[in-house]
């Protein structure tokens, strides 16, 4: 059986990756493509503690805080991920490698060093779509949504560096979309990249 396709939504908080995500996985099964829509965090074990520890607002060091979301990847990759892909599938992950990267790299931690580590250890994507919108204008998304109060100066610096980390990654499976106009122009641009990039659509 042909391998399936492995695709990465990534951006900051509020770039609006998962409504493209939803968008696309429709557009996909519309066509005839078996999809597999996931995330990470996710909702296994590794994945719910991370998010009880989010919600609580604890603060662990860095370096735990890369063990426990790569943790999570490994049992994604191999109880969800690698099985779909063997299976021919078509995957879509919100959230993959590239999100410790920027986040883990933000809090201190080497992004080169995650990203190396990561890209060794899991399949590479076949294509990472990258969400581009400055942090402010994705955190007033966030709280316009009704997500969380007035963001914290704290919360627009830690994602400033988070930002600046997402524009300084260069990888041939990256594609960079920009995330400010309405969703269905985004939309239109994310097919456009499907077909240019993978032949689908
Ligand atoms: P998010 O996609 O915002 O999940 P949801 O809104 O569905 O709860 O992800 C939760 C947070 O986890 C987000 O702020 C980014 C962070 N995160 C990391 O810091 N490192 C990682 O490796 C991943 C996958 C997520």
């Amino acid at each position: 059986m042909k391998r399936g396709t492995l695709i990465a939504f990534e951006g900051l908080d509020g770039c609006g990756k998962s409504t493209q995500l939803e968008l696309l996985a429709e557009v996909l099964r519309e066509a005839g493509f078996d999809v597999l829509a996931t995330r990470e965090p996710t909702d296994g074990a590794m994945g719910q503690r991370i998010r009880a520890m989010a919600r609580s607002g604890e603060v662990i060091p860095a370096e735990e805080e890369l063990r426990w979301f790569v943790e999570d990847r490994r049992e994604h990759v191999r109880d969800t991920i690698e099985p779909a892909l063997a299976a021919g599938r078509m995957v879509l992950t919100d959230r993959y490698t590239l999100s410790s990267v920027a986040y883990q790299g933000a809090r201190g931690l080497d992004p080169e060093e995650i990203l190396r580590a990561g890209e060794a250890e899991f399949p590479l994507p076949d294509l990472a779509l990258l969400f581009e919108l400055d942090a402010d204008a994705g955190l007033a998304r966030v709280k316009a949504r009704g997500g969380v109060a007035e963001p914290s100066f704290e919360q627009s610096a830690f994602l400033q560096k988070a930002e600046k980390i997402f524009e300084s990654l260069e990888r041939a499976y990256i594609e960079r979309i920009d995330a400010s106009p309405a969703p269905e122009q985004v939309r239109e641009r994310v097919l456009a990249v499907l077909h240019e990039r993978l032949a689908l659509l």
